[in-house]
């Protein structure tokens, strides 16, 4: 019984969850396995942001407690954001879950497990499911489900055989913005950032394992540490940290989700001109472009003001990226609400977006609106933004054909036959390549392009350190080339 499978919804910090419990279960002894057909455990780490979410991983739980019939021994765990948010309830339509874990939980998986498994080795029938979403006491700071990576290290399994090139920190934990739509308060608590000198130590354990890569985590990231570190000469907390990751050696790309664009202040803005690193990307979450709109889901800024952060970043970075999430259907929104997203939307020029359909969730200010916006209406106004994205995702690939870009090599691609990585852009690319080249920073000419991908050939010749086919050596540091990545 020592088989385990998850399997993940949503968002990345979700993804980072995964992988810590994955981390804690391998050091216990657990093997973590990619395929569900062959596991004895599997745990689901579920998403509650919108009801389709929830459903689809209620149908994935409803399906595998068939499994249960046919082996009694075998475990099934609902974990994460639906398991915070449903608790008990969950049982009245999947009794048959042994484990319902929420949030601020994770770090008790291995032992809920092990418990679980000794009892079947004693012969003693399991009873009661284990549910455990409680508060995590203590301070505030601390984020209990964080694992840092030396306690990962060695514990074996096949993780540990592909160079990890890239990797999510988590920074933060909850929010208290009190978006009206919004669940996650519900699901991960109250804001708490993790100390400024954890978050550098765990980068720099990541550089020195050859992450090249950091993406920084959290709800709200721009608000991160605003109630235990001061502003220093008018520099947020958050822009220290990027300072001091900045200064890390090996790391190479800095990223960041999800800020809000309240704290889209000048520090920020110019953090963008002096930290090469920071890659020019920025998802900037607008929600809509009707100031009345913004105002019924307490968004503290206006579409003036969002244009004018999305301008002053241009204004640093001329080559920056874009990506928004837009909720279409928000309760009472008119044609001419829509119609004012829409605008600023094509105003903004996004190169990718996230474009939900508004969804209830019970509990959020939000659900109790009345003037719901039906199902046709929402799925048209997707639609509208939904064109507007692709013709600007095909005019952005399209303008990048013939052109040099910085990118680095993540690791095989679908087929398994070429090879897939990111520009600083975040451009999925697709290229021939040596598996030597995985972490590598490598010029790559554009010579097609999709809506969504680019493809090209990597141009290595010249570049110090690395052969024409990349077949002899890597070079031991990755000083290839400065990050700013534009000088090929
Ligand atoms: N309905 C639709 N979309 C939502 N989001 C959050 N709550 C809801 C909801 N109730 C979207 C927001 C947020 C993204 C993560 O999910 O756009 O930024």
């Amino acid at each position: 019984m020592n088989r385990v499978h998850i399997k993940t919804y949503g968002c990345q910090m979700n993804e980072r969850d995964s992988e810590a419990v994955a981390a804690m279960l391998r050091a216990r002894g657990y093997r973590i396995v990619g395929s569900e057909d062959e596991c004895d455990v599997m745990l689901l780490n579920t998403c509650s942001v919108r009801d389709a979410a929830e459903q689809k991983a209620i149908g994935k739980a409803a399906n595998i407690t068939h499994r249960k019939k046919k082996n009694p021994d075998f475990v099934l765990g609902i974990l994460g954001c639906m398991a915070q948010n449903r608790g008990a309830e969950l049982l009245d339509k999947l009794p048959d879950v042994d484990l319902i874990v929420g949030t601020q939980k994770f770090h008790q998986v291995p032992d809920y497990l092990d418990n679980l498994r000794a009892a079947r080795e004693a012969g003693v029938p399991i009873g009661e499911t284990i549910i455990d979403i409680g508060e995590e006491a203590g301070s505030q700071n601390t984020i209990k489900d964080h694992l840092s990576p030396e306690s990962v290290e060695g514990s074996g399994g096949a993780a540990d055989l592909v160079p990890q090139v890239n990797a999510f920190v988590s920074i933060q934990q909850g929010c208290n913005m009190d978006c009206a739509f919004c669940i996650v308060p519900k699901t991960r608590g109250d804001e708490r950032s993790r100390p400024m000198d954890d978050i550098v130590t765990e980068c720099r354990t990541l550089a020195a394992r050859g992450v090249k890569e950091i993406t920084l985590l959290g709800q709200i990231v721009t608000s991160y540490g605003r109630r235990d570190y001061a502003h220093t000469n008018g520099i947020s907390p958050f822009v220290q940290l990027l300072e001091r990751v900045h200064e890390i050696e090996g790391i190479e790309r800095i990223r960041f989700t999800s800020p809000h664009p309240r704290g889209f202040k000048e520090d920020l803005a110019a953090a963008y001109g002096r930290l090469s690193k920071l890659c020019e990307y920025v998802h900037l979450p607008m929600q809509s472009g009707s100031n009345r709109i913004l105002k019924a889901m307490n968004r503290p800024y206006s579409r003036e003001r969002y244009k004018e952060i999305v301008d002053s970043l241009r204004a640093v970075r001329p080559d920056m990226y874009f990506s928004t999430d837009i909720i279409v259907g928000f309760p009472g929104e008119t044609d001419e609400e829509f119609e004012q997203t829409r605008e600023l939307f094509e105003a903004c020029n996004y190169d990718m977006a996230y474009v939900f359909k508004y969804s209830i969730r019970s509990g959020t200010p939000a659900a109790d609106m009345g003037d719901q916006i039906p199902d046709e209406v929402k799925e048209h106004r997707n639609q509208v933004l939904l064109d507007i994205l692709k013709k600007n995702s095909e005019r952005r690939n399209a303008a990048l054909l013939g052109t040099v870009e910085e990118v680095l090599v993540e690791g095989p691609d679908k087929t398994g036959k070429r090879f897939t990585g990111r520009t600083r852009g975040n451009r999925v690319a697709i290229f021939d390549a040596n598996p030597r080249l995985i972490g590598q920073l490598v010029p790559l000419k554009i010579d097609r392009a999709s809506v969504s991908t680019l493809y090209g050939e990597l141009q290595l010749a010249g570049v110090d350190g690395l052969e024409a086919d990349g077949q002899n050596h890597i070079p031991s540091s990755s000083g290839l080339m400065t990050s700013a990545g534009s000088q090929f």
